[in-house]
């Protein structure tokens, strides 16, 4: 029997709606909830991603903006712009999307950003309080998105082996963060390219988290049946079968995979819909602790 889809959009559209309603209830209070997400480059997946981002904020009611700026900025001129976002009362979330040129340090620009406004979950403050389990920071999107798929899906995590395939800070690191918390409960184990015998661990796993950007990671004979799999990758590959020549895949291989776990997340539809519904929600949760006067 194939696997359950768990559906990203479904999910999102959930939480989308909820965010929707949370700013509705603080326009009555004369509260906008702003959103500037800052490009700097021409990187066309990049720019799908923004257009996104600022489509799906204005869709929730918020005042999204772009700030598109060239290849060739320097840090400075970055930095000055994150110091005038920092300063600006219309705005309550800031991202800067990432990857950024080479002559700019990304962390540096990561650490200038106020926590308050670090809707991406990126800055140290939030990456310290989701690990030590402070809810009043941001966590980032993609990981959070991924426990909110599981808790819909009707996973619990509770006591149950969760490897995660990938150590970025983006994604595997704060994932482990949220999984290991008390409320979530799992036992987490992290792999990654200098892991040893990779399919020893992920059979072991009662969930797998795939988050490497390597289509195929992940193969059938890799899982113990039943296992609920997660995948986090969006790889474009040649298709020649497509009208685009191309196609997205993520880090799973999906028809060897689908017949031995009970649930997965598909690619596209699954986790990717999920990451922009979960910056909105962090949008406007920084604009209600500012209402409330606590921001972070
Ligand atoms: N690039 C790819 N994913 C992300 C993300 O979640 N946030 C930012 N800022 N850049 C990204």
């Amino acid at each position: 029997m194939p696997a359950e889809l768990i559906d990203g959009n479904a999910v999102s559209k959930k939480v989308r709606e909820d965010v929707r309603a949370r700013c509705a209830a603080l326009a009555v209070r004369g509260v906008v909830p702003g959103l500037t997400v800052v490009l700097v480059g021409e990187d066309p997946a990049s720019a799908v991603y923004v257009r996104n981002k600022e489509k799906g904020s204005r869709e929730a009611g918020m005042n999204g903006a772009t700030i598109r700026m060239p290849a060739t900025t320097t840090e400075a001129e970055l930095l000055a712009v994150v110091d005038q976002l920092n300063a600006d009362d219309a705005v309550h979330g800031i991202l800067v999307q990432m990857p950024l040129p080479k002559q700019i340090n990304a962390q540096k620009v990561i650490r200038r950003i106020d926590p308050a406004k670090d809707v991406d979950g990126f800055h140290p403050v939030n990456v310290g309080k989701v690990l030590i389990g402070e809810t009043d920071g941001f966590a980032p999107c993609t990981p959070a998105g991924v426990q909110v798929l599981l808790k819909e899906a009707g996973v619990d995590t509770t006591g149950k082996h969760v490897v995660i395939v990938g150590r970025s800070n983006i994604v595997g690191k704060p994932m482990a963060s949220l999984l290991v918390q008390p409320g979530a409960d799992a036992t987490v184990t992290i792999c990654h390219s200098r892991t040893p015998d990779l399919a020893w661990h992920t059979r072991r796993a009662d969930i797998v988290v795939a988050a490497v950007g390597r289509p195929g990671t992940i193969t059938g004979d890799m899982l113990k049946p039943g296992a609920v799999v997660m995948d986090v990758g969006i790889n474009r590959i040649q298709d020649p079968t497509t009208k685009s020549g191309t196609r997205l895949v993520g880090d799973v291989d999906f028809a060897s995979v689908s017949p031995v776990a009970s649930k997965i997340t598909p690619v596209p539809g699954g986790v990717g819909p999920m990451t922009i519904a979960m910056l909105l929600l962090n949008t406007v949760r920084a604009a209600e602790q500012r209402a409330a006067g606590q921001g972070a």
